[in-house]
């Protein structure tokens, strides 16, 4: 069994799996059923002056008979008084002292945001996070986002906080901006100990046809609200990335944004996350998911050798480079296993209109007759000379393992684009032709 436990900023939990803050952290109710089932930290819903929510609240993307894809919110921070979630921290964190809980915290004056730090200390809570992000709602009121969104303010906001912080700071930023290095570097200048990535992404899910109204419906109008769940991983890992590449951010990392399975928790770890964060597969599923995480990436690091969690972390950040660092003479192509094709021609068809023209439909001439395929059917073939590697036709067939890509040598040294550029500047070589 390897050691889980991870140590974010000084804030020690015995895994790295955090409930994030949203619905399934409002109560101690919750933070007691989500320690039951083995979660190693909790971030509480947002605390701050309590506000009113409207009663239709989510709307979601399902895709192909996949519910909740991708999920929307208009809700705001806590409905509940800021002395009973203080209270309530406070009798959690005497139940469950090993687990790591962090008060979410919202304010606005410079007073106000020493007054809930002094509070959070007093609740016992191992560490705060500042909600910079909140895409609707209190951005309005001069908060969430509307701080997430511009660096010199933030930086000045967590400036205020460290003043009398005692306890590690975790700003949490918004993924609704053009650079997501600018507004983490100005948490790093303003003092804090760590950042937690993304908040929500500002979006429309749906638009009721009939009503010819946006989705949650509110008594006939909508509002934007923010997107989460397992759609936005793709932008969360990128943004993640982007941190911790970054040595002007040089911050420890929480990872957040559509983690559902340790898989994908072990994808932000390897892009350089040390806890992560979870919220829409908590309010999908409840929180037994996380017996599934804590199996599956014990499991995972055996299997790999790795003794800790640790050693995982950020072992794919360099992985990731400037696209003109690639190898322009790498080369890789389709190959199809028979055995598997069911002749469903996807592949064919998604290379003659989306791609390159390099499949064509031949007749079997005795090939194996893959499962499901009628004898006399015609085949997929790849045309070697006109496939460019692009993938499509592997993600496109339903088969696993049936369409692979595999490298090809073409004998040819690496070269960048950089490198091809300044070859092609000194008269060393000539343009690479054009695919005509
Ligand atoms: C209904 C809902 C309410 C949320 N409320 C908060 C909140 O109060 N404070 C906060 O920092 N994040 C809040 N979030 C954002 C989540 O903490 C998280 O950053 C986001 O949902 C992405 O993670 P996920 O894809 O696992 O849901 C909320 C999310 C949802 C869905
Ligand atoms: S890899 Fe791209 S170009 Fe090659 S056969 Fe598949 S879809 Fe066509
Ligand atoms: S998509 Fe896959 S299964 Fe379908 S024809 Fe192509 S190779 Fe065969």
């Amino acid at each position: 069994m390897a050691d889980l436990s991870c140590n974010l900023a000084g804030i020690h939990s015995p895994n790295p799996f955090w409930v994030a803050s949203g619905p399934p952290a409002n109560t101690a109710y919750q933070c007691h059923r989500a320690f039951e089932a083995g979660w190693g930290g909790l971030v509480w819903k947002t605390i701050g002056e309590p506000i009113v929510n409207v009663s239709s609240r989510y709307s979601s993307l399902d895709l192909y008979g996949n519910r909740m894809v991708g999920l929307n919110n208009i809700e705001l921070i806590s409905d509940r008084s800021i002395e009973t979630n203080f209270r309530e921290i406070k009798e959690c964190k005497k139940r469950w002292p090993q687990r790591a809980i962090i008060a979410s915290l919202m304010a606005d004056t410079r007073e106000n945001w020493h007054e809930m730090m002094q509070r959070s200390l007093d609740s016992g809570a191992d560490g705060v996070e500042l909600n910079f992000g909140c895409p609707h709602g209190m951005c309005e009121r001069g908060m969430g986002s509307a701080v997430g969104q511009n660096p010199d303010v933030m930086e000045k906001i967590v400036g205020w906080v460290m003043e009398v912080a005692q306890i590690p700071v975790i700003v949490k930023l918004t993924p609704n901006v053009a650079d997501i290095t600018r507004p983490a570097r100005a948490a790093k200048k303003g003092g804090a100990n760590a950042i937690s990535l993304i908040n929500t992404i500002n979006s429309i899910t749906q638009v009721n046809l009939d009503t010819m109204c946006a989705e949650p419906s509110v008594g006939g109008r909508s509002a934007h609200g923010g997107y989460c769940g397992p759609a936005v991983k793709p932008i969360a890992l990128n943004m993640v990335h982007s941190c911790a590449m970054d040595p002007e951010v040089g911050l420890p990392i929480s990872g957040i944004g559509g983690i559902s399975n340790w898989k994908d928790a072990a994808e932000f770890i390897a892009l350089g996350s040390t806890s992560v964060q979870v919220c829409t597969a908590i309010m999908h599923y409840g929180f037994r998911i996380v017996e599934d995480m804590i199996d599956g990436l014990n499991d995972f690091l055996d299997a790999k050798g790795m003794k800790s969690v640790n050693d995982l972390r950020g072992l794919a950040v360099q992985s990731v480079q400037k696209w003109e660092t690639l190898d322009l003479h790498y080369k890789r192509m389709a190959r199809i296993d028979y055995d598997k094709c069911i002749g469903c021609n996807l592949c064919y068809i998604a290379c003659e209109d989306g791609a390159h023209q390099a499949i064509a439909m031949v007749s079997p001439n005795g090939q194996g007759l893959g499962p499901g395929r009628l004898p006399g059917k015609s085949i997929p073939k790849i045309k070697e000379e006109a496939c460019v590697g692009c993938n499509l036709c592997a993600l496109v067939c339903p088969v696993e393992k049936c369409i692979t890509m595999v490298d090809i040598s073409t004998g040819l040294d690496p070269m960048s684009w950089e490198e091809y550029q300044v070859r092609l500047a000194s008269g060393k070589m000539k343009a690479i032709p054009a695919h005509d």
